[in-house]
């Protein structure tokens, strides 16, 4: 910040002036084109009817989507963290694409979380890596022309679902990737019995267990010692 002449931050997401977010996206979406190969070859060479991941500046969500854009049945789905809910305002959620406004931010212009005065608002979600006000250029184009339809998962839902996969399936999600699960997981009830979902699993939850269990543990009912002091009594 304090040598722009000769000094240039470039933030590891699809996010900043070109070309910082095609080359993110670019190099990302080797993760889509597999997932698909690998989806087919176990879906009888079906596609999924939705894919879903998490946006925080938004590479992961476009590492998975871009093998998919032109697969016009394919349903994509973004999902941002409401926080502490959507309605408690500044500093409680991250959700740009929900309630942001264009503006120019980092070197791009995209939505983004203002405060009163006109300056990136402060955010919070219980995933450090989603708690960006602005959000890739890329992503704002998806949404102005409906490709990408963009939902919300509130951290206490998240933190449901970090437990879930982790119980279910021994997958320790990061805080990040259980937005899409969380939102997968609300949804999948109301969906046709064999409907098809693939969740974009961008990053493994073992750094965020000391944070679960410490902020979430006794509310979720495993006591600061974690998942690791055994199953929930009901169980
Ligand atoms: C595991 C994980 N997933 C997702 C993200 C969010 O970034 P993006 O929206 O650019 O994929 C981060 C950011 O730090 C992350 O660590």
């Amino acid at each position: 910040m304090s040598d722009p002449e000769n000094m240039f931050f470039a933030i590891g997401s699809v996010v900043g002036p070109h070309p910082f977010p095609m080359m993110v996206r670019d190099f990302q979406a080797i993760v889509g084109y597999e997932a698909k190969e690998q989806f087919k070859a176990l879906n009888d060479g079906k596609l999924p009817d939705m894919c879903l991941a998490c946006v925080g500046g938004g590479c992961n969500s476009l590492g998975l989507f871009t093998a998919f854009l032109d697969d016009e049945e394919v349903q994509l789905v973004g999902v941002e963290p409401a926080g502490r809910g959507l309605d408690k305002g500044e500093g409680n959620h991250s959700a740009t694409m929900t309630l942001g406004v264009p503006a120019v931010l980092h070197g791009m212009k995209c939505y983004t979380l203002l405060n009163d005065k006109g300056d990136p608002a402060a955010v919070h979600s219980c995933a450090s890596g989603l708690d960006y006000p602005g959000v890739g250029p890329q992503h704002c184009w998806m949404k102005d022309i409906g490709r990408v339809k963009y939902e919300t998962a509130t951290d206490d839902e998240v933190i449901s679902a970090f437990f879930e996969l982790s119980r279910m399936e021994g997958i320790i999600p990061a805080l990040e990737s259980a937005h899409g699960l969380a939102y997968a997981m609300k949804i999948a009830k109301d969906l046709p019995k064999g409907t098809k979902l693939l969740v974009n699993m961008s990053g493994r939850g073992d750094k965020d267990l000391d944070y679960v269990c410490d902020v979430y543990g006794e509310k979720f009912g495993i006591g600061k010692e974690g998942i690791f002091a055994g199953p929930p009594k009901n169980d």
